[in-house]
């Protein structure tokens, strides 16, 4: 064992880099030669790459994005192009690649392993935290605590108009950012994938106003936090809607990126660390086809065929403890 790649694909996530740097030093440690390799699976198809040494990685652990940049590779969909990618492997003599990403990176390395003979092992990198095998993704804890204070300033002014506000948040098809986020801001709605579904919608919509006539009285806000990808019609489809059937104007705030960025919370700098050093300590201990997570405090090792295949339910106390704080203001 010589010489290990790493890069970084999919949506980028908070504190990538952190583990970015962990595995260089680690690398550094076991005196083995570090790759990178740029721009997700692209630079491993068109062979874009760099040696990777301590000082490249100085102030990385502080900082938001990935030095490595990232994207969503369409060739990794085709054969030819997960053929090339193992060429690139080949010819520079890698011993084994470490890719750090969501469900679609996972995906990609796991069809690397059909085709190349040496380790691979995946780290949950996404501010979705819609991957089994570790109770927190890379970047979640990041994501949660940026839209949680956006959400707080949107209360202030909300309050102070008396005003419905719908809050439109990320996680591909996932709720965790919408639960997480809607609980810790007290949201009197949260709809997401867990609690609502599209035939719902003019249900969902009557109970709204109905909330909404309570704040009236209280003279207070009424937020709504929105997960993404779910609304029929979408986020301004629901504003639309509370509008026709309850002659109720809102405003719509959809926080989009600004939750992929920032510089990471200590909680996903640490995860970051403890997986990165976990993750070359998983190859030398043979370990292969992995993805390297924590679980109830423990780092293990889950194949990555599972994490693909096993859906990560939101917590049902999330659920049940929006559903209490609904109830009551419905009443
Ligand atoms: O997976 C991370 C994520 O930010 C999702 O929450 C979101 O749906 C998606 O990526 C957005 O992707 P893009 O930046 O390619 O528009």
């Amino acid at each position: 064992m010589k010489k290990v790649a790493v890069l970084t694909s999919g949506g980028d996530s908070p504190a990538m880099n952190a583990a970015i740097r962990a595995i260089v030093l680690s690398c550094h440690y076991h005196q083995l030669q570090c790759t990178g390799f740029y721009h997700g699976y692209n630079g491993l198809i068109n062979d874009q790459h760099v040696d990777m040494h301590q000082f490249d990685i100085n102030s990385a652990l502080q900082q938001g994005g990935t030095i490595l940049k990232s994207a969503r590779c369409q060739a990794m969909l085709t054969e030819e192009g997960v053929m090339q990618a193992c060429n690139t492997l080949r010819k520079h003599d890698i011993d084994a690649l470490i890719v750090i990403g969501g469900d679609g990176s996972l995906k990609g390395l796991k069809e690397i392993k059909q085709h190349w003979e040496k380790p691979v092992i995946g780290l949950p990198g996404t501010i979705d935290n819609d991957l089994s095998g570790t109770d927190s993704t890379i970047g979640f804890a990041t994501a949660v605590t940026t839209a949680t204070h956006a959400i707080d300033k949107i209360r202030d002014t909300a309050n102070a108009f008396e005003r419905i506000f719908i809050v439109e948040v990320m996680g591909r098809h996932s709720g965790h950012i919408a639960f997480n986020v809607g609980i810790a801001t007290g949201a009197e709605a949260i709809i997401s994938f867990e609690n609502f579904t599209p035939d719902q919608a003019s249900s969902k919509v009557a109970e709204i106003l109905k909330g909404v006539e309570k704040q009236k009285r209280t003279h207070g806000s009424f937020l709504i936090v929105l997960a993404e990808n779910l609304w029929p019609g979408g986020a301004h489809a629901l504003k639309a809607s509370l509008s026709e059937q309850g002659q109720v104007d809102s405003a719509l705030c959809i926080l989009g990126h600004i939750q992929r960025g920032g510089s990471p919370v200590p909680e996903d700098r640490n995860l970051a660390t403890e997986l990165g050093i976990a993750s070359i300590e998983a190859i030398l201990d043979g370990q292969d086809n992995v993805m390297i997570g924590k679980l109830s405090g423990t780092v293990v090792a889950t194949a990555l065929e599972d994490v693909i295949n096993t859906p990560k339910p939101v917590s049902s106390h999330w659920v049940k403890a929006h559903q209490r704080q609904l109830t009551h203001y419905l009443k």
